[in-house]
């Protein structure tokens, strides 16, 4: 029950909706199709309630218990979900001589998935702690989620909810499937969360040279191509011990 728990429910939940809306609308599934509810636009809206909602069904199904971790699962993939569908925009496209806009085709689209998945991260960052809460109701007790801390803000439906510590992930451990963060590369110069203080938890790293092809000197010749050298550039890349 811990912050990456909540993670990868969001995510994992909003992947199924995802992935089952972009097969309804490429028609690649028989029982779903484009939402009806954009016709007037002529284009195929992509019906993100039917993905939303076979993820319901599949993604919760387990989490039916009255104790605390289903609660939480349940909250986490609804937050997933409702990403998906607050990233929901209108895409346009134009078809009349030389792109002028006399006939145009409207249909609503999913985000970019990266989008999701930024988003779903910043979420990450901003979790709320929870506490567990015991009520005795007619069918026994029932576990529910509370907010740690009362000072700050209460959850939306949007947030990540979570109520145990997170493992220490520097090293291995197979029972919490951390791999550890020996051999990550990390940066030297940052301070953040990826930067080799941090990551390496104080053990050090290792730095090598590292030479990569890239793409250089590159023009563009009308009309319309572009042409590129190849060179070869030197990296210093560092990684925890
Ligand atoms: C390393 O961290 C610095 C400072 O945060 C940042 O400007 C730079 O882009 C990072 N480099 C890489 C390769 O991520």
């Amino acid at each position: 029950a811990t912050r990456e728990s909540a993670f990868v429910h969001a995510i994992a939940s909003a992947g199924v909706a995802f992935a089952v809306t972009r097969s309804c609308a490429e028609g690649s599934a028989t029982i779903c199709g484009c939402d009806t509810g954009g016709w007037k636009w002529g284009g195929c809206s992509e019906d993100v309630e039917f993905g939303t909602m076979v993820s319901r069904e599949f993604a919760d199904a387990r989490e039916n218990r009255p104790d605390a971790r289903s609660a939480m699962n349940r909250h986490n993939n609804e937050a997933g979900r409702t990403s998906i569908i607050d990233h929901m925009h209108l895409k346009c496209k134009c078809h009349g001589l030389s792109g002028s806009c006399e006939v145009k085709t409207c249909w609503w689209s999913q985000p970019d998935f990266r989008v999701i998945g930024d988003y779903l991260k910043d979420k990450y960052d901003s979790a709320s702690e929870m506490v567990v809460e015991k009520h005795r109701e007619s069918r026994g007790w029932v576990e529910t989620l509370r907010p740690k801390y009362n000072f700050f803000k209460a959850p939306t439906e949007r947030d990540l909810v979570y109520y145990e510590n997170s493992p220490n992930f520097c090293e291995p451990n197979p029972e919490t499937g951390s791999f550890g963060t020996r051999d990550r590369i990390c940066n030297v110069t940052s301070h953040g969360i990826d930067g080799c203080d941090l990551l390496c938890c104080g053990r050090g790293h290792n730095t090598r040279t590292e030479k990569r092809k890239e793409k250089c000197h590159c023009i563009f010749h009308w009309c319309c191509y572009v042409s590129c050298q190849e060179c070869v550039r030197i990296y210093d890349v560092h990684t925890c011990k």
